[in-house]
């Protein structure tokens, strides 16, 4: 039996990628037309044997518990939700709940970081992890020397052995990366325990808790990783197909992409093509089955459109995600945005965005997630994002913006904030 862990962080992480996760908790914004981590549910259902899915964080649990409910039933395998009191760190949570994961025996537990999106290799990992009698096998890539300063850096030993570990060094260690994806025997909770009591002793020496956080913090990387390197036990899969992190709004538009060019491989009725919808349908695009599109409007590639939305005569939406009851009004056109729950475009307006994609010609370069403004403190060039309910007038072009929930556009906006 196999079993996985999800791990989704709390309201307090996430803050990039406001003001998207202002209403809905990251880990559950539609990607592909499915809430984010329901691609890593559905990659864990498909491996042989593997029955329970834990997903651990500081949401509240009402937050969950629909999405929750709908999964179990969707995929046919036990599904739950743990929250943590507080933040744990990412080894913290697990070991805290290490009963929970440890029931029933499970031969070996995924942990997967639910900001992360891919073509998830577990079965390979499973044969892997197997053959190497490991204790912990990392999902690893390639990323260039400068951006790997920004992952956790490995170098491996003899046949795929992890022989030093450092998680996000300030100068080069190597390019092989980790994506946040492993693949765990039931003893790392020995090497988690270890920890465990050493941060609680020397607590207790110090009448403070480590650098102000809670002693039951543990961080997977710093504290598992690193401990296991050169041990023997720690071995890495790099693996080639596509992988990034989301942690900007701009990766939710790449990972869009992505997804929706799998869908074309796992799953081509998902995709809409122009000759069962009424529109005109270029590349890969997702319609839920409750949107009402125009017939001469065009979209794709690369468009989700979210359910209950309405699509006017005439418009025109590229590489962007259109949330559940927006409204895009006639002949507007959408380019590289993220169009928010309940907004409404009006008639002739303009919506667009700057692509923020790695850089084609640099071999395995990944997402670059800039900060929100540049050191002359003007803002970087992104994708535009109309936060929930959201009105922009008719006839108005709306450039490189972010617009937080519930404004009402009435002139035109380039490279601003509105808040
Ligand atoms: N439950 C829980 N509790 N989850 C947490 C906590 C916590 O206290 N802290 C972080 N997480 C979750 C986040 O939601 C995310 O899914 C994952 O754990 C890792 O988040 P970060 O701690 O922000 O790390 P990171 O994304 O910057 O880096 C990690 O992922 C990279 C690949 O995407 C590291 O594992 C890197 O080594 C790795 O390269
Ligand atoms: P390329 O595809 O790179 O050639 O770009 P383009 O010069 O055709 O235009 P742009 O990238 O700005 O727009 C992409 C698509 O949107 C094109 O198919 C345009 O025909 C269409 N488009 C551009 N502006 C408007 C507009 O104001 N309204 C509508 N409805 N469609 C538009």
């Amino acid at each position: 039996m196999l079993k996985a862990v999800i791990l989704i962080g709390g309201p307090l992480k996430g803050t990039r990628f406001r003001p998207l996760s202002l209403d809905i908790p990251k880990p559950l914004f539609p990607v592909a037309g499915l809430p984010m981590i329901q691609h890593h549910i559905e990659a864990c259902a498909k491996v042989p044997g593997l029955n329970e899915i834990l997903i651990i964080g500081a949401y509240s649990k009402n937050d969950l518990a629909q999405f929750v409910r709908e999964m179990s039933s969707t995929y046919g395998i036990i599904i739950r939700y743990l929250q943590e009191f507080t933040p744990l760190g990412t080894a913290g949570g697990m070991y805290h709940f290490r009963d929970q994961i440890r029931s029933g025996s499970p031969m070996y537990f995924f942990v997967m970081n639910g900001d992360v999106c891919a073509d998830f290799p577990l079965q390979e990992m499973v044969d892997f992890h197997n053959s190497k009698q490991a204790l912990l096998t990392i999902m690893a890539t390639e990323a260039t020397r400068q951006q790997s300063l920004n992952y956790g850096c490995m170098v491996l030993g003899k046949e795929g052995e992890v022989a030093h570990y450092v998680e996000k060094p300030s100068t080069f260690v190597s390019t092989l990366i980790n994506c946040g994806v492993y693949l765990a025997s039931l003893e790392i909770f020995q090497t988690m325990a270890d920890v465990f009591h050493a941060n609680q002793q020397q607590e207790h020496i110090m009448q403070l808790c480590c650098n102000g956080r809670d002693p039951a913090h543990i961080s997977f990387e710093q504290d598992i990783l690193t401990r296991l390197a050169g041990s023997g036990r720690l071995f890495a899969i790099p693996v080639l197909r596509w992988w990034s992190q989301v942690k900007t709004a701009g990766s939710a538009i790449y990972a869009n992409r992505h997804y929706l060019a799998l869908y074309k491989q796992k799953h081509p009725n998902r995709l809409a093509s122009t000759s069962n919808d009424s529109c005109n349908i270029i590349g890969d695009v997702y319609i839920h089955s409750s949107a009402t599109v125009h017939p001469t409007s065009i979209l794709g590639p690369n468009v989700s459109i979210g359910p209950n939305t309405t699509i006017g005569a005439g418009v025109r939406i590229r590489e962007s995600i259109v949330l559940a009851n927006a409204h895009i009004q006639a002949h507007s056109l959408i380019l590289h945005s993220i169009i928010g729950t309940g907004t409404n475009v009006g008639e002739w307006a303009r919506v667009e965005g700057t692509p923020c994609d790695p850089n084609p010609n640099k071999p395995f370069a990944k997402m670059e997630n800039l900060p929100l403004f540049n050191v002359n403190g003007k803002l970087n060039p992104s994708i535009t994002i109309l936060g929930t309910s959201v009105s922009l007038a008719a006839e108005k072009i709306l450039l490189n913006s972010i617009v937080l929930p519930h404004k009402e556009l009435t002139r035109n906006y380039k490279n601003e904030i509105i808040l």
